[in-house]
């Protein structure tokens, strides 16, 4: 058997999408490319062989589960898959120790959580990388594959705008990392009472957010449309009163005929259709959302071979 590459450079998380410099994200998405071809043409890429990784879920998943499992199995590792319920963390045990133990059985771990904090301290008693599989705060892999996919249908994102329809949550929160790293311009409305925090944001760069009351006015001219649920996972208490709020921030055809003739319709999934987006926009032709979901596979590959071997 060949012996597997061994780990170079640094101790490397991926807990936000600026955890990457804006080379490194480039170097990722080229090298999702080059991972993706290889997929289509059924050639192996075992740049992982003999690694293992661990996944941590203490919130549901179809995609993220599905794509970090298949993509570590295709590059020649294998997987753990672990939930709160079905392990010691659901039993108290502190997330330190968790982190310490499994960090000492494989080679590098994803975790799915509620707070931000609860993955640095985490990743903070790690000996292997953590890669974000979400927090309440950001979802940088999703990211990571939504522009890999406006990249592949549109071209470079630089220059471009984006518009975001609806919470500002942990997806709006990661796109404006992107806008910041990658010079694109970020289009937010969201309703009263769910602008995104003051505090949070700072003072961006120049160009790179601006925010509006009216949905329409923020996709006028956007090259793409991206929404999520109304209501995150953790927040599902908060359902009835955002189901009344978010009425009017439902991406349909009147929001899309305000974009760009060309702009995408992208949504990381799982939609709810009738709510964020109506059903004629997420099966109509501009939604590129199943290219998307698919695209967590290319990304992720992408993204654990560079956090274990750095640049090939
Ligand atoms: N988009 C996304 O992360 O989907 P899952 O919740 O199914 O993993
Ligand atoms: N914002 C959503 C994304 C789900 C993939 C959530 O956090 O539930």
């Amino acid at each position: 058997m060949t012996p597997p590459t061994p780990t170079t450079g640094p101790l490397r998380h991926f807990l936000q999408l600026r955890d990457l410099s804006a080379a490194e994200l480039s170097y990722v998405l080229e090298r999702a490319r080059v991972i993706k071809d290889k997929f289509k043409r059924y050639e192996p890429h075992l740049t992982l062989h003999d690694r293992t990784l661990a996944m941590v879920f203490e919130k549901a998943s179809t995609r993220t589960r599905v794509s970090f499992e298949a993509g570590m199995y295709q590059m020649g590792g294998s997987v753990i898959h672990l939930t709160t319920n079905d392990s010691q963390l659901g039993r108290s045990e502190p997330i330190e120790d968790t982190a310490r133990v499994i960090s000492r059985m494989v080679d590098v771990i994803m975790i799915r959580t509620f707070e931000q904090e609860r993955i640095e301290r985490f990743a903070a008693h790690s000996r292997v990388p953590v890669i974000n599989g979400l927090t309440n705060e950001f979802h940088p892999c999703q990211i990571v594959a939504d522009i890999f996919t406006f990249i592949e249908h549109r071209g470079a994102i630089a220059g471009k705008t984006v518009a975001w329809i609806g919470d500002a949550n942990n997806m709006s929160y990661t796109w404006l990392q992107a806008a910041e790293m990658l010079g694109f311009t970020l289009h937010v409305s969201t309703p009263p009472g769910y602008e995104l925090d003051a505090a949070r944001i700072g003072t961006p760069a120049p160009g790179v957010l601006k925010q509006f009351d009216d949905p329409l006015e923020a996709c006028r001219g956007a090259h793409l449309v991206t929404t999520d649920v109304w209501t995150s996972m953790g927040y599902e208490d908060e359902n009835a009163e955002r189901l009344k709020a978010f009425a009017d921030w439902c991406v349909d055809a009147e929001l899309m005929a305000a974009a760009d003739p060309q702009a995408l319709f992208m949504h990381c999934l799982p939609a709810h259709r009738g709510e964020e987006v109506t059903g004629e926009v997420i099966d109509g032709p501009q939604s590129v959302v199943w290219d998307e979901a698919e695209n967590r596979l290319h990304a992720q590959k992408a993204l654990m071979e560079f956090l274990l071997l750095g640049r090939l």
